[in-house]
C-alpha cells in the first residue's frame, strides 16, 4: 500500500470503536498515529499495544488547548502532522419532543464544535507545509432525516457540509489540503450506550446486533483514502452493512 507509510495521522475518539480499530489499522501499514480521547487508561493500553509507532494523550475535543497540546505532541515525537482523523462522537438520541437539551448541547459541543477544534489546531501545520489531509466521520444520518436522533443528524449533516466547502476552498486557494467525509452505517461499537434505556434503545441494539459490522471496515475506508495519491482526493465514502435499509 503507498502514500501511507511514516505518515503522521492524529486520531480522535481513539479509545474505542471506529477511532482504536482504525489506529491499529494504520499503524499495522506503517503509520505514525497519535491517539486522542478522555479515557487514558483505554488509550494507554492502545499505545502499548501499538508500539513505538503510537503516542496518546488524554484530552477532550471540546477543549481548543488539548488539540493544540495534541498538535505539538505529533510534531514533538514524529515531527510533523499529515493527516487529522476527526472521530470523536456521541450519540445519546432521543426525540425533540423530549426535550433533552444538555444532551442537544452535549452533541454540538463534541460531534461539531469538537470536529472544528482538530481542525483549527492542524490547520496552521498544514497551510505552512501546503499538505494535508483531514477526514471527518459523518454518518448514513448526515445524509438523510433521522426521527428519534434528529439533532444527531444534523450533528452529521454539518460536518458533511462543513468539510465539504472547505474543501472547495482548498482547490481555490491551492493549499493542496485532501478532504474525506466517511458515512458509517451500524457499526458495532460503543456507540449505543450514551442512548438512555428505552424501548426505541433495545430495537436499536437488535438491530446493530443483527446486522451491524465491526469498526474494521471503516477503518479500512480510512486507509484507502489515505493511500491514494497525493492527487486523488477521495471526498466522500459510504460503507453501510449490505442488509441495512
Ligand atoms: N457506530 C456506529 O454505528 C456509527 C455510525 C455512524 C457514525 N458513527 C460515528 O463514528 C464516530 C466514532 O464513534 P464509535 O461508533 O466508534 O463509538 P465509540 O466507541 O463510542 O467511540 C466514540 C469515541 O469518541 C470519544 N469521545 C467522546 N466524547 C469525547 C470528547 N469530549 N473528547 C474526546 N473524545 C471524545 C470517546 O472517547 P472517550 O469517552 O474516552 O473520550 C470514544 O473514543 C462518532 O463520530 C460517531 O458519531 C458511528
Amino acid at each position: 500500500m503507498q502514500n501511507i507509510e511514516n505518515k503522521v495521522v492524529l486520531i480522535t475518539g481513539a479509545s474505542s470503536g471506529i477511532g482504536a480499530a482504525t489506529a491499529k489499522v494504520l499503524a499495522a501499514h506503517g503509520a505514525k498515529v497519535v491517539l486522542s480521547a478522555r479515557r487514558k487508561d483505554r488509550l494507554q493500553q492502545l499505545a502499548a499495544e501499538i508500539g513505538e509507532n503510537a503516542a496518546y494523550l488524554a484530552s477532550d475535543v471540546t477543549r481548543l488547548d488539548d488539540m493544540k497540546a495534541l498538535t505539538a505532541l505529533a510534531k514533538e515525537r514524529f515531527g510533523k502532522v499529515d493527516v487529522l482523523f476527526a472521530n470523536a462522537g456521541i450519540m445519546p438520541g432521543s426525540s425533540m419532543s423530549e426535550r433533552k437539551v444538555n444532551d442537544w448541547m452535549a452533541m454540538i459541543d463534541i460531534n461539531i464544535k469538537g470536529v472544528l477544534n482538530a481542525m483549527a489546531a492542524v490547520l496552521p501545520e498544514f497551510l505552512a507545509q501546503k499538505r494535508g489531509h483531514i477526514i471527518v466521520t459523518s454518518s448514513i444520518a448526515g445524509t438523510k432525516s433521522v426521527p428519534g436522533n434528529a439533532v444527531y443528524a444534523g450533528t452529521k449533516h454539518f460536518v458533511r457540509a462543513m468539510l465539504d466547502s472547505f474543501r472547495t476552498e482548498s482547490v481555490m486557494e491551492n493549499t493542496n489540503i485532501r478532504t474525506t467525509t466517511i458515512y458509517p452505517g451500524a457499526i458495532k461499537t460503543e456507540l449505543l450506550d450514551t442512548i438512555a434505556p428505552s424501548e426505541t434503545k433495545s430495537q436499536v441494539e437488535a438491530f446493530y446486533q443483527r446486522v451491524g459490522l465491526e469498526p474494521d471496515v471503516i477503518a479500512d475506508a480510512v486507509l484507502y483514502a489515505i493511500a491514494q495519491p497525493d492527487n486523488v482526493d477521495v471526498s466522500d465514502l459510504a460503507i453501510r452493512p449490505s442488509r441495512e435499509g
